[in-house]
């Protein structure tokens, strides 16, 4: 589905530099995946020589064993009702800060958790900003199993192509964190993805879908020609769920 391996150095520069944002006392939301294991690392180091006061709020078991090893307390998601800020990774980011996440099949509590925050932040390397989300990556959507044969009909009636999510070093489906399946969904350039997000709203079965319109605030990027971190900001405030 996706190389972790890959530009760990920018992961390693802007998960470190995410995890000074985090201030005393606050309720954090912590996302998944390989560059959010480098901000939970930087947060460990903090908590255990600066002392800093913090609860994460992860969003699969990856990040809360991780918060777990490196000293950060951490509450689960149902036991919150705000966060003061959350921070994760991205598969695809566009110029309007919106996203394309599920490649660690974790966006349903992530998109739980950036809902709850009063500031969403993604961290992301420079491979991962496109003009327009879908260029390089699928959408994923997590999905009750039984709703398997229904959805992909549909899916292929709106022209696009669906797969089920297999998994790496385990014997048929990836099974998320919730107990269920994961569709990646490609669809022809120029699709309007915001509709086809709605459309599958609508449709008995879905969970939730990999794509967070109007919900991150800044984006991080670290770039790989100089080694810097660039920050993005959100133009206006839009609609936030
Ligand atoms: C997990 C996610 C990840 O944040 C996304 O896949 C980016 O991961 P990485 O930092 O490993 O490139 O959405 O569901």
């Amino acid at each position: 589905m996706k190389n972790t391996d890959t530009n760990k150095d920018l992961k390693r520069l802007v998960g470190a530099t995410a995890a000074q944002l985090v201030e005393n006392g606050m309720i954090c939301g912590i996302g998944t995946g390989s560059t959010v294991v480098f901000l939970i690392e930087e947060l460990g180091r903090r908590v255990r020589e600066e002392k800093l006061e913090i609860i994460g709020v992860p969003t699969s078991f990856q990040s809360k064993i991780l918060c777990r090893a490196n000293g950060i307390k951490t509450l689960d998601l149902q036991e919150c009702a705000r966060l003061d800020l959350a921070i994760d990774g991205a598969d695809e980011v566009d110029p309007e800060l919106n996203a394309i996440k599920g490649g660690g099949a974790a966006h349903t509590m992530e998109k739980i958790v950036a809902a709850m925050a009063e500031r969403f932040v993604i961290i992301v390397d420079d491979s991962k900003l496109v003009p327009k989300l879908g260029t390089a990556f699928p959408v994923p959507v997590e999905i009750i199993p039984s709703a398997l044969g229904y959805l992909t009909a549909k899916i292929r009636e709106w022209g696009g192509e669906s797969q089920l999510r297999m998994g790496a070093r385990k014997d048929g489906p990836v099974i998320t964190d919730n107990g269920q399946f994961v569709i990646d969904l490609k669809f022809k350039s120029g699709t309007d993805l915001r509709k086809i997000d709605s459309q599958l709203h609508q449709l008995p079965g879905v969970i939730e879908t990999g794509l967070f319109f109007d919900l991150a605030k800044q984006v991080l990027v670290g770039m790989g020609n100089d080694l810097t971190v660039r920050t993005m900001e959100r133009q206006k405030d839009s609609f936030k769920h």
